[in-house]
């Protein structure tokens, strides 16, 4: 039959799905490109709405230019006053997750002109700079409930990472400071999340666009299919497994063999990766940003100890070794996440806000390049042909 002309390729391990101008990586080298700057230059040397502008419209903005943007999005900032009623409704302890990706959802209902399918640049624009608006502040909303405290505005003359952090760490009344080490921590590490081509998260961001439904729907979308545990909600998961190997006594080694034992469903976590088999380059900047960050701040993590340990036995196993397991992005972030205060189920959330600009960038591509909707085949292997049986036959 019709089948036989179709490639079977679960998991779409060697199933390009689409060209793409945005990010650049090469699994076995370790590299890294968005729209052809080096992971390494723009973690050292730019800030997060800089590459966002980068990845979004494919060349790094004149001084004139990145100034409007910053400014654009700062008076977006503010979310409509009727999406506080959504916080009533969601159980004080319910997952960030899932009120972000309902509240990115629901922001098509405030914003209705991201309906329109055929929709001008411009009005793509207005909808653009909104999602870069809005997530920080529905971010810190969703962390001010779960503490059960008032939410915090954002302010005009603060930049963006400064306004998040005040939104979530500050209160109703004063001005609080940020630590310069902590914003430039914040910069490296959303720099670092904000793109990775056509990831679980990222390919279901275009596949949904793909069917023209709007933007906010789409990264809705993208939100849940990050917070897995094997893609983005591994990084929360790394903190549990280092807190649980400590409370354990400390035994890395009793871990690594759990982590190889095919009987037991325990991997890892924070470890392996699709397409990097020597090194995750992005993984190298944030371990060496961990120790930096901790030491200025003058933290002492006891799970960085045992996350180093771990780390190095499994580098040294042969298990490890034969599957070219090495540690991803995930494993050092919480850690760092966590010496800025943050708790550890916000972490995923922090992962979104950095691929924010990247699902972005690629739902426009996807658009301007008029691709078709996505539809993958299947092989058939059920039932063939059979009739229908009363209850007295079954
Ligand atoms: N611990 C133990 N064994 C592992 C691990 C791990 N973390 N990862 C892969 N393996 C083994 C796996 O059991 C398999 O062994 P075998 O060939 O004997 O059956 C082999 O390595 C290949 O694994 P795979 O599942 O076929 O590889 P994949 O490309 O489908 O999965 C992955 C990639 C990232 C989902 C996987 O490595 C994993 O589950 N890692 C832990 C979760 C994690 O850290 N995710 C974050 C990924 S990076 C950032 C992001 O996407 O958010």
């Amino acid at each position: 039959g019709e089948s036989e002309y179709i490639t079977l390729d679960p998991g779409f391990k060697n199933t390009g799905s689409t060209e793409s101008a945005i990010t650049f990586l090469d699994g076995e080298k370790g590299v890294l490109h968005y729209r052809g700057y080096p992971i390494e230059q723009l973690a050292e040397k730019s800030t997060f709405i800089e590459v966002a502008y980068l990845l979004i419209y494919g060349e790094l903005p004149t001084k004139e230019v990145l100034e409007q943007f910053r400014s654009a999005i700062r008076k977006q900032m503010m979310i409509h006053e009727d999406m506080k009623n959504f916080f009533v409704g969601f159980p004080s302890k319910s997952h960030p997750m899932g009120q972000l990706s309902c509240l990115v959802g629901a922001l098509s209902s405030f914003y209705p002109e991201s309906l329109n399918p055929n929709a001008t640049e411009e009005e793509d624009n207005k909808t653009i700079i909104n999602l870069l608006a809005k997530m920080p502040t529905i971010v810190s909303w969703i962390q001010k409930k779960s503490l059960g405290q008032p939410v915090v505005y954002p302010k005009n003359n603060y930049g963006y990472i400064e306004n998040f952090l005040n939104m979530i760490f500050g209160e109703v009344t004063g001005e609080t400071t940020f630590d310069p080490v902590v914003i430039s921590a914040m910069h490296k590490l959303l720099i670092l999340h904000a793109d990775h081509e056509q990831n679980c998260s990222t390919s279901t961001v275009r596949i949904v666009g793909s069917s023209n439904a709007n933007l906010y729907a789409s990264i809705s979308a993208g939100i849940n299919a990050l917070w897995g545990p094997l893609h983005g909600g591994a990084n929360q998961a790394v903190i549990e497994m280092l807190e649980a190997i400590k409370n354990d006594g400390g035994d890395a080694d009793k871990y690594l063999a759990k982590a190889k034992d095919k009987n037991d469903p325990f991997r890892l976590m924070g470890f392996g990766h699709r397409v990097y088999k020597n090194f995750d380059p992005r993984a190298k900047i944030i371990k060496k940003a961990c120790d930096d960050i901790l030491e200025k701040l003058g933290v002492q993590d006891p799970i960085l100890d045992i996350a180093k340990k771990l780390e190095e036995a499994a580098l040294n196993d042969q298990y490890f070794v034969d599957r070219k397991l090495y540690p991803n992005v995930d494993f050092y972030s919480g850690i760092i996440y966590r010496a800025l205060g943050f708790e550890s189920d916000m972490f995923t959330v922090l992962f979104a806000l950095g691929r924010l600009p990247g699902w972005i960038a690629q739902w426009k591509e996807m658009r301007d390049n008029k691709e078709p909707i996505g539809r993958p085949r299947q092989i058939y292997v059920g039932e063939t042909k059979r009739d229908y049986v009363g209850f007295d036959k079954r």
